[in-house]
């Protein structure tokens, strides 16, 4: 793959972006900060009555890969809407680039999302649209570029994920291992220094597992962005992580660092979910009363659980 058919023109990259609602102000960006995003201390909760994420603090790295592991329902999608924005933290900083993000700056949100991309879990394209047009929906959108070079990026981003001859084709006609790298396509289409993927292999065979895990690494490593993978599937993100936070619920980390230090761990809960172990610390069975009780069987022996 080559550099030049993921990096959109030098007239795309500072292409006439239209203008955000309200006065937009200066990016102050820390010198020499090898963080791009900081969760500082965040809790967060949807409602009063339950707590989703509690007193989080993770950095991620610019330039690298950094993949957050966690069970479903522990907060993994919540993180990456507390990042864009979509909802306020109840206590705690998001900062992006040194900017601590404001959801009630809109002027603030508009240009920081618009150096982000973003892969929804289940790739949410537009089913009635062509792979073209998906992906140059969001030019379209958010840049005044002239319908010729909205082409040419288009399938600048589309070769880079071995779909340019799909161009033409409707969503409805491709399998569920190109809608994933059309929808990544999409997602890279503005050229983002920050690309967010909501579980990328959900659904898919081993062998778009595959493909879409090595595209991750190789767009990383070409565009020299930043990506968060977040996802449920230990091997494809400790294969393509340069860092891993294993999440649990409450939005308690278990343990961060490198794939290898965390394969190489000692530690019972690490190791359960490193080689998903149905039985470790985090137990197979939810709580429950004793199973001979639960049967009437009268034999308290506990062997259930
Ligand atoms: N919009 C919402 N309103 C209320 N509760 C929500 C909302 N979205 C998610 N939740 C709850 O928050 C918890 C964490 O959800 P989520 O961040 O989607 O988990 P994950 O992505 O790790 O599977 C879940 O219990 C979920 O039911
Ligand atoms: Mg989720």
């Amino acid at each position: 793959m080559r550099q030049s058919f993921l990096q959109a023109p030098a007239s795309a990259r500072h292409c006439p972006l239209r203008q955000p609602p309200g006065p937009s102000g200066p990016i102050a960006r820390p010198l020499n900060s090898d963080t791009l995003i900081e969760i500082d201390r965040v809790t967060f909760g949807y409602d009063e009555r339950r707590t989703i994420l509690e007193n989080l603090s993770l950095r991620f790295a610019r330039g690298k890969v950094t993949a957050v592991l966690g069970g479903s329902g522990c907060g993994k999608t919540t993180l990456l809407r507390l990042i864009g924005g979509v909802h306020p933290a109840n206590s705690g900083r998001v900062v992006f680039d040194g900017e601590v993000i404001d959801t009630h700056d809109s002027a603030q949100l508009y240009r920081l999302r618009r150096r982000l991309g973003m892969l929804f879990q289940f790739g949410a394209l537009f089913t009635d649209l062509t792979v073209f047009d998906n992906v140059a929906y969001p030019l379209r959108e958010m840049t005044d570029l002239p319908e010729a070079l909205i082409r040419d990026i288009v399938l600048m981003k589309l070769n880079a994920v071995g779909l340019r001859g799909a161009a033409p084709l409707k969503i409805s006609e491709v399998s569920g291992g190109m809608a994933r790298r059309i929808a990544l396509a999409r997602a890279i289409a503005l050229d983002p220094e920050l690309i967010m993927y909501d579980e990328p292999f959900a659904g898919l065979d081993l062998i778009s597992m595959g493909v879409a895990a090595k595209l991750i690494r190789t767009l990383n490593d070409v565009t020299g962005a930043t990506s968060l993978v977040i996802s449920h599937d230990v091997p494809e993100c400790m294969a393509i992580s340069d860092h891993v936070v294993l999440l649990a619920n409450g939005g308690r980390i278990v343990a961060q660092g490198t794939p290898a230090e965390l394969m190489a761990s000692t530690d019972p809960e690490v190791r359960q979910f490193v080689r998903g172990e149905p039985d470790g610390p985090v137990k197979f069975h939810y709580p429950a009363p004793d199973i001979a009780e639960d049967f009437g069987l009268g034999l308290a022996t506990g062997a259930g659980r």
